[in-house]
């Protein structure tokens, strides 16, 4: 493969390789809001995208899926338990998402995460050309940025961040804190979702590292003390709008939509929630408001469903099987007390669904219900407003996302409270067509015009400047 002048490497490949029964290999579509973020930028560039195929032990050559060339870094099962579902999603993951579940620390964990890191450093540096440039993501690869810096100073380095940041107080329980800095600022340009995360980890470099921090521009010191500015701020992530806008308007996806609403028996509203089965997403608050509900005949069953899909995620991870415990409990006892022979209180659905299906889904919903306890930005609440054509439908939208800063007009929850999301709820239910059309139509004026286009071409803008200074 020739060397590319564009490099992104994250974690997963935007395709995940599976087996069937039979042996015979296919690819899938990688879940989370990374992959659907990324995915239609790299398709326009001609570039190289490093990442792991998402099964253990598979040694495969670059090739080549819808118009990216994709390069697969190898993990072994043991580091898959021990960098993947260990340090970056046992350790990382709820640190960041402000310890909704408690971090475990060990020290083989972050021996592997160290060890993978190197790998995928190593597999960029080979990929990328000579003054080319390199752009990692996630939290997943936090040391990536200074490792690939160490191999090649000829090489831009830019770092995004899709998940929040810690306040300071809690990035300080890291027992591996002050690496975790050091290899983030080997970035030129250290992307955020919310102005709040820079900040966060602004206050960590300057209070663990005593680098001088001055707006959002630090004076990196490097070993031998030469010295370099690293940029430390937001760029608000989106979704490509275009294939979303183009379904809602097919025929075919209106006619699903409303082939959706008899299937749950016509009724009079339906709400909506769209997460990865994952304890930042506030599915059980969310649950528990809507059965009480329920149970207090503020809400009846013959008029309202819920639909919840809660796609599949991490379920080695001993915190995701609680939880789904948790939820399907919880859903069977509302269902249990509530259905009727022709209705259900919540349609539960742990599966997930190619895009033509989402959308009908979001068609078919009048309330979208995003009640995240944390989360980096929510992309789902940015997907179904850009599917509401008519104007009409109503966001629910937990003030505890980075879409809570740019989606004023939704109706703002906080998670925890919850009878502020059953008042939420109600609010959103009994809402006149023409305050859902004022709202609907300030939302999608704000996502349509700040896509991932815009996204994608602000970061790299940031990151030329900071290069040719
Ligand atoms: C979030 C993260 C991504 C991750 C995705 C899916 O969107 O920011 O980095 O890829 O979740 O999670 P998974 O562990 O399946 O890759």
């Amino acid at each position: 493969m020739v060397a590319a002048d564009f490099v992104v490497v994250a974690n997963r490949l935007p395709v995940d390789r599976v087996e069937g029964p039979d042996g015979e290999v296919g690819w899938r579509t990688s879940p989370g809001g990374l992959v659907a973020a990324l995915e239609p930028m790299m398709r326009n560039v001609n570039g190289a995208w490093v990442g792991w195929a998402g099964q253990p032990d598979a040694e495969m050559e670059p090739f080549e899926n819808g118009g990216i060339n994709l390069i697969p870094v190898p993990l072994s099962a043991s580091e898959v338990a021990e960098y993947y579902e260990g340090f970056a999603n046992d350790t990382i993951w709820p640190l960041y998402h402000d310890v909704i579940a408690p971090p475990q620390y060990h020290r083989e964990w972050w021996d592997a995460y160290v060890t993978v890191n190197r790998r995928f450093a190593e597999a960029a540096v080979a990929a990328v050309a000579q003054d080319g440039t390199v752009w990692v993501h996630d939290y997943q690869l936090q040391l990536v940025p200074q490792m690939v810096r160490e191999l090649r100073p000829d090489v831009t380095i830019g770092y995004f961040h899709h998940i929040p940041f810690p306040a300071h107080g809690l990035y300080a329980q890291l027992p591996w804190r002050d690496q975790v800095l050091r290899g983030l600022l080997g970035a030129d340009v250290i992307g955020f979702q919310r102005a709040q995360d820079a900040t966060y980890f602004l206050t960590a470099v300057r209070r663990r590292l005593r680098y001088e921090v001055k707006g959002s521009h630090v004076t990196v010191v490097e070993n031998g003390g030469a010295t370099r500015t690293a940029v430390a701020r937001a760029f608000p992530i989106s979704i490509d709008t275009a294939p979303y806008i183009e379904l809602a308007q097919r025929e075919d996806v209106k006619a699903r939509a409303a082939e959706i609403r008899a299937s749950l028996g016509n009724p009079a509203r339906i709400l909506l929630g769209v997460d990865r089965l994952d304890y930042t997403k506030g599915i059980r608050h969310r649950i528990k408001a809507y059965g009480e509900l329920l149970a207090e005949g503020r809400l009846k069953v013959e008029d309202v469903t819920l639909v919840q899909v809660a796609s599949p995620s991490r379920e080695r991870v001993d915190a995701y099987v609680h939880l789904r415990d948790e939820i399907e409990l919880a859903v069977s006892r509302i269902n249990g007390d509530t259905d009727t022979m022709g209705h259900t209180a919540i349609r539960y659905l742990h599966q997930g669904y190619p895009r033509e299906e989402m959308v009908a889904l979001y068609l078919a919903a009048d309330v979208m219900l995003v009640t995240a306890l944390r989360d980096g930005m929510n992309l789902v609440a940015k997907e179904y407003v850009a599917t509401r054509a008519d104007n009409r439908g109503v966001l629910v939208l937990s003030e505890f996302t980075g879409a809570a800063d740019e989606l004023r007009q939704a109706v703002r929850v906080n998670p925890h409270d919850i009878e502020g999301v059953k008042d939420a709820i109600m609010t959103a239910v009994e809402m006149s067509p023409a305050e859902q059309s004022r709202r609907m139509r300030s939302l999608r004026r704000r996502v349509l015009d700040n896509d991932v286009d815009a996204w994608s071409s602000s970061f790299l803008k940031a990151l030329a400047e900071v290069h040719s200074r």
